[in-house]
């Protein structure tokens, strides 16, 4: 049996040979955010199914292929296609590409989510700067033996999302001539949506946007070292809050509609990093 290090070295070696040249910026963008990938210079494009140890989408035509290149003048990495846990992954799965990453040389991760509004001033369309998380998977990937080459036994979690980065948000959001929320994600496993009375308890929790993704890669991102700068995208409000019923449609048609400006943000701040 390898090593979590050893299959990390492994793919990231594998991918390496593929680049030549270390990415300092990675990239997991939700939320059909995938088309940044098609402005990505120089890309190189790896299927995960290629790279040793990855793990490989069991969903019929979801993308599965890590882009690397240039973007800004940036040399970046970015996962096309990301990894749930109510696919039936371990945490520790879903995390697994951002330990590569790591190893690859990326310093500062920006994550990005579809999500729903807890917070009941938020409107559908808002973007929302991650500030802080509450792990409501009751799963974590750093569970089981610590490998100390990877970061400590009990990671400080004070400072989850850069309040630096954070702060870059607003200042090019503004340049761009829209604000952006600040608030709390909550996540959960989904595939259900939230009860009227779970979102109650989850508003009560203090929580401003609730969602199935993220909080794994970005545990793991700060056992290593990484700065994360994270975004939410209401997508739609959470159950309770108007009077009607929640659909993926509506996830996909806001996140549609949002996606120019999501993506003109997310270069904005690239170049600024
Ligand atoms: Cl309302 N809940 C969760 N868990 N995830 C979501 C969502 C709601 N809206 C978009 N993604």
């Amino acid at each position: 049996m390898s090593t979590e290090k050893q299959r990390v070295n492994e793919a990231a070696a594998y991918i390496e040979k593929k680049l030549g040249f270390r990415p300092t910026i990675g990239l997991i963008l939700g939320s059909g955010l995938g088309v940044l990938a098609d402005l990505i210079e120089e890309a190189v494009v790896i299927d995960y199914s290629d790279i040793p140890h990855f793990p490989v989408s069991t969903v019929e035509g979801h993308a599965s292929e890590l882009v690397a290149g240039t973007i800004k003048g940036r040399q970046v990495v970015m996962m096309k296609g990301r990894f749930h846990q109510y696919e039936g992954y371990g945490a520790e799965t879903v995390a697994f590409p951002v330990r590569v990453m790591k190893e690859l040389g990326v310093q500062t991760l920006i994550v990005t989510n579809a999500a729903g509004g807890v917070n009941t001033s938020y409107e559908v369309g808002d973007l929302m700067v991650i500030q802080d998380h509450i792990n409501f998977m009751f799963r974590n990937p750093l569970i089981g033996p610590n490998d100390d080459e990877l970061g400590v036994r009990f990671p400080d979690m004070s400072e989850a999302y850069s309040r630096r980065l954070g702060k870059l948000a607003h200042s090019v959001a503004e340049k761009q001539n829209f604000s952006l929320r600040e608030g709390v994600y909550l996540g959960l496993l989904g595939p259900t949506y939230e009860t009227p009375a779970e979102i109650r308890m989850i508003r009560t929790l203090g929580a401003d946007a609730v969602g199935m993704s993220t909080v794994p890669e970005v545990i793991v991102a700060r056992h290593a070292g990484i700065e994360v700068l994270g975004f939410s995208c209401i997508s739609n409000m959470a159950a309770g809050i108007l009077d009607q019923p929640l659909s993926h449609q509506e996830v996909m048609e806001t996140t549609e509609r949002v996606k120019p400006k999501f993506l003109q943000l997310v270069l904005g701040i690239i170049e600024e990093l």
